[in-house]
């Protein structure tokens, strides 16, 4: 290997050393902090979920009611934010969602000249705010009025009330809860290498979400779970599923929601967003697409398990914000909603001990030099 060997995206480099949460592909494990993500789903709250992944240990019960508190204080918006999300309701959810993020940190002077404190104090706040955006741009662009918080309800439960008005269900509320902890942080993906990006230059937390949000936005990171609905539905019910599913594989396309660059077996998020998928589609009339579904997972496997490839966490997440009323240009939204917590968590731990990013590029363009032509002289 030479000096000026191409590493394309990154692939195989490591970056960086962390605690904060680790992937095993071959196991199909998902670890925050060491704990196992089923385990954490099972017995935590998202709220617990995010004090662990910033922080490092679960919290006590009174660092819980602290956390808490600070979660429910800043998920009321400042009124120059509401204005800006109401002004363009009928904006791209993501888009719309940087640019408030964006607009927080115009806003907020401690963001100007930043110290390790303010850091991490405007970190936990982002962890509120930025859920308290995401449902007030569902909100807005429904034509609803602005929700307050309600000190009564978890972050997952004010996340579904701020979006419609209503207050949840419990069921709903813990749904919501349990798409939150499974999203809560993933390795060094993209987005969260965007944002340590940004922080290395010792840049204020507010950029760092800034840049995460734009990565996020691509299809080829967050946007996957809006395209495998699409395609769920597209098939329609079980019978249709091994003609269309095996044309789209004669024709080499891409089954959304299948397969993964890490899992090489089932995603550890897909099996348990699988069996909420089937609790809320039937209790929402809407049985015959987690059938097919089920049919389309039963299908791949068949054909393509013995490559590694089975149904990653795009593939339930969809039906599952889709059963609690969300559109599916909300999808990558919500998913920023909950990364929040492994953005600021990696951003806090890479910062601590500080390496400016400045990787190179191997320069394949002329050399020169070449004699500089006059523009009048050029053709
Ligand atoms: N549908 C059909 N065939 C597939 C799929 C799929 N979703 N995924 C992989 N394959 C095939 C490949 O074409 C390849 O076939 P070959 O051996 O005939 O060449 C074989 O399975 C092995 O796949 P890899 O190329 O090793 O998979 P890779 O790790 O490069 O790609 C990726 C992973 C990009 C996620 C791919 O599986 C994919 O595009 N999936 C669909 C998009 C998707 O669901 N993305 C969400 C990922 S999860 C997340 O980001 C939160």
């Amino acid at each position: 290997m030479d000096a000026n060997t191409v590493f394309k995206g990154l692939e195989g480099v490591i970056v960086s050393e962390t605690k904060v949460g680790f992937v095993d592909g071959e196991a199909g494990r998902l670890v925050y902090r060491g704990f196992n993500i089923e385990e954490l789903v099972q017995h935590s709250s998202y709220e617990e979920v995010s004090f662990l992944l910033i922080n490092g240990h679960l919290p006590t019960a009174s660092e819980l009611k602290s956390y808490r508190d600070v979660i429910m204080k800043s998920s009321s918006l400042p009124s120059e934010v509401i204005d800006l999300i109401w002004a363009h309701s009928n904006k791209y959810p993501t888009s719309l969602l940087r640019t408030a993020v964006s607009l927080l940190g115009a806003n907020d002077t401690r963001a100007d000249h930043i110290t390790d404190s303010d850091q991490k104090e405007i970190g936990v706040e982002l962890v509120g705010k930025v859920p308290a955006l995401v449902s007030s741009i569902r909100r807005a662009a429904e034509g609803g009025k602005y929700v307050k918080p309600s000190p009564d309800l978890s972050l997952a439960g004010n996340m579904l009330y701020q979006s419609t008005g209503k207050k949840p269900d419990k069921s709903s509320e813990r749904i919501m809860d349990v798409c939150l902890m499974l999203h809560a942080d993933h390795g060094s993906n993209a987005s969260t290498f965007s944002s340590l990006v940004t922080i290395s230059s010792l840049s204020d937390i507010y950029s760092a979400l800034t840049s995460a949000i734009g990565t996020l936005k691509g299809p080829l990171h967050g946007g996957a779970n809006e395209m495998a609905l699409k395609l769920i539905m597209e098939v329609g019910k079980p019978e249709n599923v091994e003609e269309v599913i095996g044309g789209k594989l004669e024709k080499k396309e891409k089954i959304m929601g299948f397969g993964h660059r890490v899992y090489k077996v089932y995603d550890p998020r897909a099996r348990i967003l699988k069996g909420f998928a089937r609790e809320v589609t039937a209790r929402n009339g809407k049985g015959q697409l987690f059938d097919t579904a089920q049919k389309i997972e039963d299908v791949m496997i068949s054909k393509l398990g013995t490559k590694g490839i089975f149904p990653n966490v795009d593939f339930y997440s969809g039906m599952v914000y889709d059963s609690l009323g969300f559109h599916p240009d909300m999808f990558t939204s919500l998913f920023a909603a909950s990364r929040t917590s492994g953005w600021v968590a990696r951003s806090l731990e890479y910062v601590s001990d500080n390496k400016l990013f400045r990787p190179r590029s191997s320069y394949v363009g002329e050399r020169g030099p070449l004699a500089y032509i006059p523009i009048e002289k050029r053709n």
